[in-house]
């Protein structure tokens, strides 16, 4: 898998670039909260959750089965990944110059998605991408493994979490036509596919800061998480933002 992808393109000046790993469950809150984090201190956002959605999509379109290692790895290797993003846009993924940021959003594709990602050839396709995208810094990258294996250096690690139920309620209010208690289901069936898999489970790394966002609000936790990155030396826009 190659990747010609751009860097962030926020300003340095004195400020430090720190890499930010967000880790947790699905529909813990750590897709958003690291887009606004991003937003809030200028750097990018990796949701790396996406990149996996791609190989799972593109694996449906070609016919391949999820199951099918071998030919999921395959797929994965060749495919040609870029996370772009242009001055005050939301980022985009590319994959073979197809724009599928909307695409990998459909609900099968995420539960494809932690099918391939359990894949240990997919995963290690995908990891010098990740760290790719990561090494200038500057940067907030959310997943199930940043923490642990993709930056284990990372300045600020961060392990969010809800409650079950708090998190299946979240996901049927962005598909309400779906039965809540399949929703619910899906999502403990992901939960332990990602936390029971050989390579890179889901878990907190030893030196991840907890939040549990069952009964905060989205600006509250992106608050601490923005103050846990000052005090680790990160500038904001607007500051004078030591380094
Ligand atoms: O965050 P998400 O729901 O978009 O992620 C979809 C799936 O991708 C998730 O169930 C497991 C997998 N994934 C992973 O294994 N490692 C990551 N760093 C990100 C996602």
């Amino acid at each position: 898998m190659s990747r010609p992808i751009e860097g962030p393109e926020a300003g340095g000046g004195a400020r430090r670039q720190l890499k930010i790993a967000v880790d947790g469950p699905a529909s813990s809150g750590k897709g958003t909260v690291a887009r606004l984090v991003a937003r809030q201190l200028d750097y990018l956002w990796i949701d790396t959750g996406a990149l996996y959605r791609a190989v799972a999509l593109t694996a449906r379109r070609r016919g391949v089965a999820w199951s099918s290692s071998e030919e999921v790895a395959s797929l994965a290797e060749g495919l040609r990944v870029e996370w772009v993003r242009e001055r005050g846009e939301e980022p985009k993924l590319l994959v073979n110059g197809e724009d599928l940021s909307l695409a990998v959003r459909a609900e099968e594709i995420g539960a494809g998605a932690s099918i391939v990602a359990a894949i240990p050839r997919v995963r290690s396709a995908l990891l010098g991408v990740q760290r790719h995208l990561a090494a200038r810094g500057g940067v907030v990258m959310d997943g199930r493994d940043i923490g642990t294996v993709v930056l284990p250096d990372a300045e600020l690690k961060v392990y969010l979490d809800a409650s079950l139920d708090e998190r299946a309620r979240r996901r049927w209010l962005q598909f309400p036509s779906r039965n809540y208690d399949a929703v619910r289901l899906d999502i403990a069936e992901r939960d332990d596919r990602d936390r029971t898999r050989v390579v890179a489970p889901l878990c907190a790394a030893a030196d991840a800061l907890r939040l549990d966002t069952t009964d905060l609000p989205i600006e509250e936790a992106v608050t601490i998480i923005v103050g846990w990155a000052r005090e680790r030396g990160s500038g904001s826009v607007g500051t004078s933002g030591e380094g």
